[in-house]
C-alpha cells in the first residue's frame, strides 16, 4: 500500500521556529507518531512524506528511517496539490492511504478498519463532533456520502452537519491520479482541495465507504500550542488508563507522564507527578514515589523508590531502596538489595549486593563489591581534568565519612578507611587505613582580644 503523509504545512499558529509536524507530543515529533502507527498498518510498505515548510528539518528528523521517501511540495497550494507531489512514488496497483502529519493520535487499528471497508473503492474516516467548526463537512444523500464541503465554502445548512472529514482517506491510486489532474482551485481559499475528489468519485460511480474514529482526540488536528497541550493530556490519560487496566496502581491518572514505553509487572504502584522516558521496565511490586523522573531504566522486583529521584540509563536489581533525592546516571548497575540515599549521585558504576551509599556522595567510574558501606560525603575523584580513572572497592569494605578516593585506586576486601581520609594509594585488605593529621590540644591557649 502507498501511504502518503502530508507534512508540508507551515503551522503559523504554532508561533514557533520548529515546523508544525515536528512539534513534540509525549517528547516525540507528531509526524513520528503518525509514521509509527502507519508502519503497522496491514500491507504498509512505502511511506511518502510530503514536505515543504521546514523540509530540511523534517527530513533530518527522519534520517535512518529507510522506509520513508520524501516528496517536495515547494509551495503549499492545498491538500490535493500536496498529494499530487507524491504520485510519482505511488504504485498504481495498490491503494493510497492519505494521513496528516498534524493528526498524531491516529491508531493503527482504525486505519486497518478503514482500509478494509474501502475494498478497492474509496474509504473515508469521519467523526461526529459536537462542535464541527473549522472542519470539512460530510454531505450525505440517503445515507450515501456525496461530497465534502470545507467550512469556508459551506452554506448555513451544511455547517449544521456534525459529521466531519478527519482528512484521512484511502483511494484507488489510478483513479486518484485522474481526479487530481482535474482539480480546480476556484474555492474560498484558492487551494487545490483533496476533499474535492470525493464528489469526483461519486460522479464516477465509485462508492465512498466510511469508518469512524474511536474518539475525537484520535483524529483531532493540531494547529496551535493550545490544541497540542490538549492532545498531550488526552494521550497521557489514555496511557494511564491502559496501565490501570493492566493492574498498575496509578495514584492519579491525571498526574502521570509517559514519554516513551513503560512496561510494568504485577502490583506496581506509581505515585503522582512521575515522568517516564525512553524505555522503562518496572518489575513486579516496584513502588515509585512522587515526582520521580525515570529514563531508560530497569528496576528489579520489589524495589522501593522514594520521592524526587532522577534515574537515567541504569539497571537496578531486586529489593533496592532508593531515594529520596537520588540520582543514577548512565552506565550504573545496582545489584540486589542496595540502599541508595539522599543526594547521592552514581555514574558508570557497579554497586554490589547489599551495599549502601546512604548520604551525600558521588560515586563515579567505580566497581564496588558486596556489603560495602559508604559513609556520608564520600567522593570518588575520578577526573584529573583530562582523563577519567576507575575506583575499585572490595567486598565488605567500610568507607568512613567525608573520604575522597583519588582514582585510580583500590580498596581491598574488608578494608576500613577512617573518616576524612584522602586516599591516594591502594588500601590493603582487612586493615584500617587513614590519612589524617593527628589531633592535638594546646592547653592554656587564649583567644585574641580586640585592640583598644
Ligand atoms: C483539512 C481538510 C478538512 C478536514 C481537516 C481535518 C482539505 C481541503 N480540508 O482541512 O476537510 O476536516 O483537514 O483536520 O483537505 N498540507 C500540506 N500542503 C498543503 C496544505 C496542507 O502538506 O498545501 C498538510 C498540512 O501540513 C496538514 C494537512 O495537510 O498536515 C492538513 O492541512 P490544513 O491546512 O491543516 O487543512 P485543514 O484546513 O485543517
Ligand atoms: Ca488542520
Amino acid at each position: 500500500m502507498n501511504i502518503v503523509i502530508l507534512a508540508a504545512g507551515m503551522g503559523k499558529r504554532m508561533r514557533s521556529q520548529l515546523p508544525k509536524v515536528l512539534q513534540p507530543l509525549a517528547k516525540k515529533p507528531m509526524l513520528h507518531h503518525v509514521l509509527d502507527k502507519a508502519r503497522k498498518v496491514e500491507g504498509a510498505d512505502r511511506m511518502i512524506v510530503v514536505v515543504g515548510h521546514g523540509a530540511e528539518a523534517v527530513k533530518a528528523s527522519l534520517v535512518g528511517q529507510d522506509d520513508v521517501v520524501f516528496a517536495l511540495q515547494a509551495q503549499q497550494l492545498g491538500t490535493g496539490h500536496a498529494v499530487m507531489q507524491a504520485l510519482d512514488h505511488c504504485d498504481d496497483n495498490e491503494p493510497t492511504l492519505v494521513l496528516l502529519g498534524d493528526v498524531p493520535l491516529i491508531e493503527t487499528e482504525t486505519l486497518d478498519r478503514l482500509v478494509k471497508v474501502a475494498g478497492d473503492e474509496m474509504g473515508l474516516l469521519t467523526v461526529k463532533l459536537p462542535n464541527p467548526k473549522g472542519y470539512g463537512r460530510i454531505v450525505r444523500v440517503d445515507g450515501e456520502v456525496r461530497a465534502i464541503v470545507e467550512e469556508k465554502d459551506a452554506t448555513e445548512q451544511e455547517r449544521l452537519i456534525d459529521e466531519v472529514n478527519t482528512g484521512i482517506m484511502v483511494l484507488p491510486t489510478r483513479k486518484l491520479k485522474d481526479w487530481l489532474g482535474s482539480l480546480k482551485n476556484n474555492n474560498a481559499q484558492g487551494e487545490y482541495y483533496l476533499t474535492d475528489v470525493i464528489a469526483m468519485a461519486v460522479a464516477d460511480g465509485i462508492s465512498v465507504h466510511t469508518a469512524q474514529a474511536q474518539c475525537a482526540a484520535e483524529v483531532e488536528g493540531v494547529n496551535s500550542k493550545v490544541q497540542l497541550a490538549a492532545l498531550e493530556r488526552a494521550h497521557q490519560l489514555q496511557q494511564a488508563q491502559r496501565l490501570l487496566e493492566q493492574g498498575v496502581t496509578v495514584i492519579d491518572p491525571a498526574r502521570l507522564d509517559v514519554r516513551g514505553e513503560l512496561v510494568c509487572g504485577q502490583d506496581v504502584q506509581i505515585d503522582v507527578g512521575c515522568i517516564f522516558e525512553g524505555k522503562v521496565v518496572l518489575h513486579e511490586g516496584v513502588k515509585v514515589g512522587a515526582y520521580c523522573v525515570l529514563k531508560d531504566v530497569e528496576i528489579g522486583e520489589g524495589c522501593e523508590i522514594l520521592p524526587f529521584c532522577h534515574f537515567d540509563g541504569a539497571v537496578v536489581g531486586q529489593k533496592g531502596r532508593l531515594g529520596p533525592y537520588s540520582r543514577l546516571r548512565p552506565g550504573t548497575t545496582l545489584a540486589d538489595e542496595t540502599h541508595i540515599g539522599n543526594f547521592v549521585e552514581i555514574k558508570k558504576s557497579v554497586v554490589g549486593h547489599g551495599s549502601k551509599v546512604n548520604h551525600l556522595s558521588y560515586i563515579g567510574d567505580t566497581d564496588m563489591g558486596a556489603r560495602v558501606n559508604i559513609g556520608a560525603g564520600t567522593i570518588t575523584c575520578n577526573y584529573d581534568g583530562v582523563n577519567k580513572f576507575r575506583t575499585t572497592i572490595g567486598d565488605d569494605a567500610f568507607i568512613g565519612s567525608d573520604t575522597q578516593l583519588i582514582a585510580p585506586v583500590t580498596v581491598g576486601k574488608g578494608a576500613t578507611l577512617g573518616a576524612g581520609t584522602t586516599l591516594t594509594k591502594d588500601a590493603p585488605e582487612d586493615e584500617l587505613t587513614l590519612s589524617r593529621a593527628r589531633q592535638l590540644t594546646i592547653s592554656g591557649w587564649k583567644r585574641p582580644v580586640k585592640n583598644k
